[in-house]
């Protein structure tokens, strides 16, 4: 259903609601967002995009009481922009699901990504960070996505799922374009369909009984859909949740960090001298910079933000890049980076409340021990003086595709 005109909300009786034509997804506007979020921001609470048929919901306080409310702000077929990718795409998902299926399908990952579950990994991925970090040159240009934490990343996700390890780049180049499609009718999000079907298709043939080692965690979604607790279709959508959910979402929230310590050395200091732990590190690049910029709902029933009554049935865009810059919640300074903020765990970039990541335990800890290898051996991170980091331009995630560093 599209959102109604202005007109016929007045009639209703309602506050005229604050609208606006602008396209979220152009170039200039993915590049540096920012300036538009603060005028989503200003014009209220909730605002019209009416070349995305969606209401835009920018500010913390909102997208907060949104994602409490999941009764009225269903996610099912509601997370993308358009009704083909939320029908073909995301049905059956944990995360465009509401209720007792979502609360099902949350069940059979939170055995695996649970902090008790994961609390096994640690020693082994202290290791691999070790390992990758003791690769990198000393004093020398390294590419702090390329060879620290996408490999970092899709190796552990590779390893704990039971996929081939050789299929890691193709695995990430699908992962990609399953996050593209949630864009709306734009080209990005037609070029990246078909690679998006082909991740079902690659499952499909990989991911099989056969193939799959029963102790890895897409042997145990296997183990949930032969006990019956979910159905065939339910387990492939359960295996994106690592496949697709695990990846760049990580990767870009490791580099966005780097890139944030490696600009503000005496915050590089403070963690390295035990000052900050890295939790609030990894916070506070989430709050400044969030990976996955956007989720949709869908409302269950008319319902007021701010003064504006948004009817039954339409789309509403949760902002979350815009919530962690909003000054009304981080002051004067919401625009800088601060390990030491003190409320900076407050930031949405995660979500909130029934949907919120499952995996972030697990993206934390991939953070920490890169962190933990880093530290220990160089001193200084820094970018280097004579290449600039390439932002990535995609429809829903943001941070940067070559991340330049020299760490001595
Ligand atoms: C820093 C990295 C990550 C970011 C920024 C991120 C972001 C998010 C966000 C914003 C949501 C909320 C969706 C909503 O409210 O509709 C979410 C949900 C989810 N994430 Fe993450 N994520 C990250 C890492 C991971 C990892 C490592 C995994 C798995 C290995 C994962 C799996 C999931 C799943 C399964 C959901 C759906 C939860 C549900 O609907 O109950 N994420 N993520």
């Amino acid at each position: 259903m599209c959102p109604q005109e202005p007109s016929v909300l007045r009639r209703r009786g309602a506050a005229m609601p604050a609208s606006s034509g602008l396209d979220l997804f152009a170039n200039p506007v993915l590049t540096d967002p920012y300036p538009t979020y603060a005028r989503l921001r200003k014009l209220g609470a909730v605002v019209h995009l009416d070349a995305h048929a969606v209401w835009a919901v920018p500010r913390h306080a909102d997208v907060a009481a949104v994602l409490r409310d999941p009764n009225t702000y269903s996610s099912e077929r509601a997370l993308a922009l358009t009704d083909e990718v939320n029908e073909v795409v995301l049905t059956g998902s944990v995360v465009a699901s509401d209720g007792a299926v979502h609360a099902r399908l949350r069940r059979v990952l939170s055995r695996q990504l649970a902090p008790r579950a994961l609390k096994s990994l640690a020693t082994g991925m202290h290791e691999h960070a070790r390992a990758l970090v003791a690769s990198l040159p000393q004093g020398q240009v390294f590419d702090g996505v390329a060879d620290l934490a996408a490999p970092f990343v899709a190796d552990t996700v590779m390893r704990l799922t039971g996929l081939p390890e050789q299929d890691r780049g193709h695995v990430l180049d699908l992962a990609d374009a399953v996050f593209d499609v949630f864009g709306p009718d734009n080209a990005r999000t037609r070029a990246a369909m078909p690679r998006a079907e082909q991740m079902f298709t690659y499952l499909d043939r990989v991911a099989t009984r056969q193939r799959i080692a029963p102790d890895s965690w897409l042997g145990a979604i296997h183990r949930a859909a032969d006990q019956g607790e979910i159905d065939e279709t339910q387990a492939v959508q359960l295996m994106l949740s690592y496949t697709v959910a695990g990846m760049d979402t990580t990767i870009l929230a490791i580099s966005t960090a780097l890139h944030l310590l490696a600009r503000h050395p005496k915050q590089w200091d403070l963690v390295r001298n035990g000052t900050v732990a890295s939790d609030a590190v990894f916070a506070e690049a989430l709050r400044l910079e969030a990976p996955v910029q956007f989720f949709g709902r869908r409302t269950t029933r008319d319902v007021h933000v701010g003064d504006t009554l948004i009817p039954a049935g339409d789309r509403v865009l949760l902002l979350y890049g815009s919530a962690g810059r909003d000054h009304a919640k981080w002051g004067p300074t919401a625009d800088n980076f601060d390990v030491t903020r003190p409320d900076c765990r407050d930031h949405l970039a995660l979500g909130l409340g029934a949907h919120q990541c499952a995996g972030n335990h697990l993206a934390a800890m991939e953070f920490a021990a890169l962190l933990a290898a880093l530290t220990a051996r160089f001193p200084t991170l820094s970018p280097s003086p004579d290449e600039t980091p390439i932002r990535r331009l995609h429809n829903i995630l943001r941070g940067p595709r070559s991340l330049p560093l020299i760490a001595a």
